[in-house]
């Protein structure tokens, strides 16, 4: 059943061209076919993908086809003695109304719409349904003007018209040859909001989004961003936009987060729609990104594009590398980098400890949409940067220059992709891609030797990357450490690295060692100024995706927090102490913490950073640096993940530092009161995100009865009178998990009241009651399946609700009677039955079972059998309940 990288065979077939036309219906729409077909070797048999299609009709340059002819079973259409260079005609019936996967062709409310990749061209056509089969397309579509007056398909608009039957059509083409997976449509009532941008030769772009009436108010976001990252990418990669018309459409019901189509990219609703009533600042930035993202891939992705499926972190690690790069153009790029590390630490480096743990380039697969994983995307990611950073800004983007110039129009590898980085860099880089191949995190060890002597201090590395289902013996990797060392008060010192030849090397105040053997030494000649060891800053901006260890002293770590030049270290250095400081403090299962005597270093860290805090221009990074490691993050740090000791000691330090420090959080949460008119810009954000991180330590003291009036009145004031999501959900969200309910239950009634209506921000409203940290949660969530405004058919609504219960809150999910699994179980055994993608994705907290003790352990296991043992499993869910049962 698996599909292997090695087997790779490049198309027997050219599909030059594809004339697409569909008579739109909702349970029977017709789509037409004329394929322009040339035999590229001997071969005569065309083997065609075409899934759940009625075949209506079959013709070869005109001449209608005999049973004989062909066979049509198991997904696959075979025509026999094909000539050399002929017109395939194809003609079949799907039930758009029937699809409930949200592959291929779909409804969404009343509106038609399309989902191709990785493979679903072949639910709406046969075809070469592989990404290295390039082919025009032109595509006509008909339906009633009443139900859908809108018709869009990629490229530029042709020809329109009105049938003598009243139904109207209009054909679009699009000049770029493209695979099918970039093929889209859309059709329905549809209003659009219209821009121009100008592109950096002159030429002028059409730019339009598309929504339902009701949302053309959250749409000036989406427009906003657009335009920023079509001038972002002309002025970094100089890279242009190439039709004269984008097009963005946002539909309810969409598996993924948005899709790249030639010229109409479809997005989930929740990643295009923004508007200050109803969107968070994280959704601001969301929408910003995913728009970005999409529009990126038009030539990481489009324009160039990828042979085969296993190369996917090709289009969307370099992609997503490029979103986030100018991410953190648009906003303050310290707290941009710290973000995407904690998701990476937190989440992918938990997908690579996980029986589904696979490599950045997979070698097999069974189900491709089981690999659009966080190691694709944010590993994938992590790898270009560490390119970006070898090869140093101008050599990287003459590579990027190379590669889109040399492979314009052409599905490639991940090893094209290098051999540019190669070429401008002169460079081997044949050890670097183990990254692309091996699976896991890899663990750095290191240990500083101070000689005062010789002035003197020599920094000793361990690499080694752990086993991974089916890969064992990893090889050491290229791993670029940039560094600097500082002296016991903090001041950057002169590096001078003395090379194996004996020679001096002068690095300046930083440089990056290449670690490439499993032990390397770095020796620094030339510290006679100092009296004691330096401390070294190792691993700034997180330069490579690996776990570093380094035995820093409490005091050291202060020193980085204060002093480093590198605000990613410094803020790392923060997470260390606390680290350090909660992990002992989680083994002896503490409930109460006494700060001086359990916690000296992180209770002084917290008073600098507070103390400062009234002067501090950097509200962003102080957000960052005084909130407490997640539990996600903690959890990472343990084999076996101590579920209710990391929650306790987690909610006691908060706790503590809230009741010592309880006149600054109330000051400088006043301090970021601002009367200024909402508006989603970095400043802002900060401000906001430092004032809600002060309530969150407030209402740490509900359950105290001197501070109880105060901080509950405080929170309710917020909610009360705030203009925007971002303070209405923080206040809501900590009334609504406090430790007494009935503070929250009026003020959820009232969202529920106001938002009705509104589906996307009705999924907040899931989402903080699916996370409120209580074992009873289960109960309310399961009655929440049956609130109207749920709907398990809607993706969204299953993330909201199942996905935040399972991933968020780990109390109530890994509660001890099993409940939880048993719930979660359901929940998938159900939605496998219409819709195996996100199926496969809401199992993944079971698939986790071995970090957990041994009655969860046999309880998790028991409910991943119970799901295999389903009959008609999916492939999907099937490949992801089979590797966790294997291990
Ligand atoms: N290429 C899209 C993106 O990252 C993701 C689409 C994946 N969809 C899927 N069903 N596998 O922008
Ligand atoms: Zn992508």
């Amino acid at each position: 059943q698996a599909i292997y990288l090695r087997n790779y065979q490049a198309p027997e077939f050219a599909l030059d061209a594809i004339d697409l036309t569909f008579e739109l219906d909702p349970q029977a729409t017709k789509v037409s076919a004329e394929i322009q077909v040339r035999a590229l070797g001997e071969n005569r048999c065309l083997v065609l993908d075409g899934q759940d299609l009625t075949l209506l009709s079959l013709a070869i340059d005109g001449r209608p086809l005999d049973a004989d002819e062909y066979q049509y079973q198991n997904d696959q259409l075979t025509l026999l003695n094909v000539p050399s260079a002929f017109c395939l005609s194809t003609q079949v019936e799907i039930n758009p109304q029937a699809n409930s996967a949200l592959e291929g062709l779909y409804l969404s409310n009343a509106l038609y719409c399309t989902q191709c990749e990785a493979e679903g061209f072949r639910r709406i056509s046969f075809f070469l349904d592989r990404p290295d089969v390039l082919s025009r397309f032109t595509t006509k579509l008909i339906a009633d003007p009443q139900h859908a007056p809108i018709l869009l398909a990629n490229g530029n608009p042709i020809a329109q018209g009105t049938l003598a039957d009243g139904r109207h059509w209009v054909q679009w083409q699009d000049p770029f040859p493209k695979p099918c997976y970039l093929f889209a449509l859309v059709a329905g009532d549809l209003v659009c909001i219209q821009d121009t941008f100008v592109t950096q030769s002159g030429r002028s772009v059409d730019l339009q989004i598309w929504v339902e009436a009701e949302n053309q108010h959250k749409c000036a976001h989406a427009m906003r961003s657009l335009k920023a990252a079509m001038r972002w990418d002309e002025e970094v990669y100089g890279r242009e936009y190439d039709l004269d018309i984008y097009m963005i459409v946002a539909v309810n019901d969409f598996n993924m987060g948005a899709m790249e189509n030639k010229g109409l990219n479809i997005f989930n609703s929740a990643c295009a729609l923004a508007d200050p009533q109803t969107t968070t600042d994280l959704g601001f930035q969301r929408v910003e990104s995913v728009i970005a993202h999409e529009y990126f891939h038009n030539w990481s992705g489009n324009r160039v594009t990828c042979r085969d499926w296993f190369q996917l972190s090709l289009k969307e690690g370099f992609t997503v590398y490029r979103d986030q790069a100018f991410s953190a153009d648009m906003n303050f790029a310290g707290v941009q980098r710290i973000e995407e590390v904690t998701m990476l630490r937190s989440a992918q480096f938990a997908e690579d400890a996980s029986p589904t743990a696979h490599p950045v380039r997979p070698d097999h697969y069974m189900e491709i949409n089981n690999f659009y994983t966080l190691t694709v995307y944010e590993k994938g990611a992590e790898i270009v940067r560490m390119l970006a950073n070898l090869l140093g800004p101008q050599a990287f983007r003459q590579a990027c220059d190379l590669y889109f110039t040399r492979f314009d129009g052409q599905a490639v590898t991940v090893e094209d992709f290098v051999a540019c980085m190669e070429e401008i860099s002169q460079r081997d880089l044949s050890q670097f891609m183990r990254w692309y191949h091996q699976a896991g995190t890899p663990h750095v060890q290191v240990q500083g030797q101070y000689c005062p002597q010789t002035a003197s201090y020599r920094l000793d590395f361990q690499q080694a990357t752990p086993d991974t289902p089916g890969q064992t013996n990893k090889q050491p990797l290229l791993i670029p450490i940039t560094m600097g060392l500082l002296d016991a008060q903090g001041r950057p010192l002169p590096l001078k690295l003395k090379l194996a030849s004996g020679e001096i090397q002068a690095l300046g105040l930083q440089g990056v060692l290449e670690l490439t053997q499993a032990q390397q030494s770095f020796e620094f000649i030339g510290l006679e100024e100092l009296t004691e060891a330096p401390i070294p800053s190792l691993l700034r901006g997180f330069s490579a995706p690996v776990k570093l260890s380094f035995p820093y002293t409490p005091t050291q770590l202060a020193t980085l927090m204060a002093q480093d030049t590198d605000a990613f270290n410094r803020w790392d250095a923060g997470q260390r102490l606390a680290l350090d400081t909660l992990m002992p403090l989680i083994d002896a299962q503490v409930t109460q913490i006494d700060l001086a005597q359990d916690a000296p270093m992180l209770l002084e860290a917290y008073r600098a950073l507070l103390t400062e805090a009234e002067h501090t221009q950097d509200q962003a990074m102080l957000a960052s640096m005084l909130r407490l490691p997640s539990f996600a993050y903690l959890a990472e740090q343990y084999a076996c993940i101590p579920v209710e000791a990391i929650e306790q000691v987690r909610q006691a330090m908060r706790f503590a530092l809230a009741r010592t420090f309880y006149p600054q959080w109330k000051a400088l949460y006043q301090a970021q009161i601002s009367q200024q008119a909402y508006a989603p810009e970095a400043t802002q954000i900060a401000q906001r995100s430092l004032k809600n991180l002060c309530l969150d330590y407030l209402l740490a003291l509900a359950a105290v009865p001197e501070y109880q009036q105060e901080v509950y009145q405080i929170a309710l004031t917020q909610w009360r009178t705030s203009d925007n999501m971002t303070d209405a959900r923080a206040a809501l969200t900590l009334l609504a998990h406090a430790p007494d309910a009935s503070w929250g239950r009026d003020p959820l009634a009232e969202f529920a009241q106001r938002w009705q209506q509104d589906a996307l921000t009705m999924d907040q409203w899931f989402s903080i009651q699916a996370t409120r940290p209580y074992a009873d949660t289960l109960q309310q969530v399961q009655n929440l399946l049956q609130h109207p405004n749920f709907s398990l058919k809607n993706p969204n609504k299953v993330r909201a609700l199942i996905g935040a219960f399972a991933q968020q809150n780990p109390l109530a999910f890994h509660q001890i009677s099993g409940a939880g699994y048993a719930w979660l179980a359901d929940q998938v055994i159900e939605l496998n039955g219409f819709n195996p993608q996100i199926a496969a994705r809401l199992v993944i907290p079971l698939t986790r079972w071995q970090r957990y003790q041994d009655t969860r352990q046999t309880l998790m296991r028991a409910q991943l059998e119970r799901i295999q043992a389903q009959a008609n499993l999916s492939a999907d869910v099937y490949e992801i309940v089979t590797k966790a049962l294997q291990v």
